[in-house]
């Protein structure tokens, strides 16, 4: 099938776009490098049966947009393309709701527009806020958002069931929820490229080894957790593009079923920061610099997914270990660092 990817040389994009390359299918990669750099497009050749097709866009460009999908004529849409910083989103609500759910709201109305059969949406754990049991299912409660980012996430979801429930036939989609991706391709050709500091512990973690930050703070050990360091799944990054690739067949095979599905993506077990940081320490033979303070505003203690419904329907479940997508997070970290890009 032809699949349109939106932020297709984004982090989780651009492993998508391999995995569906990979699996037989030809993704139209559509991103405007805003946080993303044109030399992943290059490395997507290389790693892709057949060549991707490529368009500089950005989703909230409703006529560039729709010629693209007119020159195209996708099959399928993987919408990734979105902001995803936490804490920006707290500083800057509108930048992430204009661009969220304006860029939703323009594809899903060319998807309608061009008659595009299956739709797949990037959601996150984070719609489950302080969840009240461990591990969370797809039923387990959607919390109020604690962050604008959180909540572009929660509206996203509500406008697919909403469009299921005023048109069935012509909507069918699927809402993965991912928890914490990390790692990069095996390759070390493409990863994750945090713009300035970055927020999320993993790519912390190897920019403090390359030398590029002093030291890592674990932010919090007093946690009600066994080492007092909060506890996330981790789950790696080419796992979670595979099962994109899930989705996006299943839709076909599912054809005539109507719906709006939702799947947690996650290994279904947590690890606390302490064991990442040792897991790394392990498996790259270095040792961290690294001290522990405050928790950080709006950190859960721990959450960790059921992903049993994914295995049951899709068939997917996580191949890869912890210490697989640390050993690929170094060594695309180190990659960066020798090739002048
Ligand atoms: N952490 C540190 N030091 C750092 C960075 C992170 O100790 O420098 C800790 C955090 O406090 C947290 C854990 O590492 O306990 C994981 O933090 P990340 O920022 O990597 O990931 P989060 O779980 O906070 O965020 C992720 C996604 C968000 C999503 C959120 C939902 O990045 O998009 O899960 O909970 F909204």
């Amino acid at each position: 099938m032809r699949i349109a990817v939106t932020g297709g040389a984004g982090f989780i994009g651009s492993h998508t776009v391999v995995a569906l390359a990979n699996a037989g299918h030809h993704p139209i990669i559509i991103d405007d490098f805003r946080n993303s750099k044109p030399f992943i497009v290059g490395r997507l050749e290389s790693l892709c049966k057949g060549k991707p097709s490529f368009h500089e866009a950005d989703c909230n460009d409703r006529d560039k947009m729709a010629g693209i999908f007119e020159k195209e004529q996708p099959e399928g849409i993987i919408h990734f393309a979105a902001y995803k910083a936490v804490g920006e989103s707290v500083r800057e609500p509108l930048k992430y709701y204009r661009n969220n759910v304006g860029s939703l709201l323009n594809v899903l109305e060319l998807q309608r527009q061009f008659g595009i059969p299956y739709f797949v949406f990037s959601s996150s754990c984070t719609v489950y806020g302080v969840p009240d049991e461990l591990p969370v299912t797809e039923t387990s409660p959607v919390k109020k958002a604690q962050s604008p980012y959180g909540f572009t996430k929660q509206v996203g979801e509500q406008i697919l069931f909403d469009l299921q429930k005023a048109a069935s036939e012509s909507a069918k989609s699927v809402i993965l929820r991912y928890f914490n991706p990390i790692g990069a391709h095996p390759s070390g050709l493409i990863g994750e490229l945090p713009l300035g500091e970055p927020e999320n512990l993993v790519p912390y973690i190897t920019q403090t080894a390359a030398g590029i930050r002093e030291q890592l703070t674990i932010f919090g050990k007093d946690y009600e957790t066994p080492d007092g360091t909060a506890i996330r799944d981790y789950i790696h990054v080419m796992d979670l593009a595979e099962a994109h690739v899930r989705a996006i067949d299943w839709l076909a095979e599912k054809r005539s079923e109507a719906g709006t599905e939702v799947f947690n993506l996650g290994a279904g077990s947590g690890s606390s920061v302490k064991e990442v940081v040792e897991t790394f320490e392990d498996v790259s033979g270095l040792k961290l610099n690294y001290r522990y303070g405050p928790r950080r505003p709006g950190d859960v203690p721990a959450i960790y997914a059921n992903a049993d419904k994914a295995l049951k329907i899709l068939g997917w479940a996580v191949q890869r270990k912890l210490s697989d997508a640390l050993r690929d997070a170094w060594n695309w970290q180190q990659q960066l660092q020798k090739l002048p890009v």
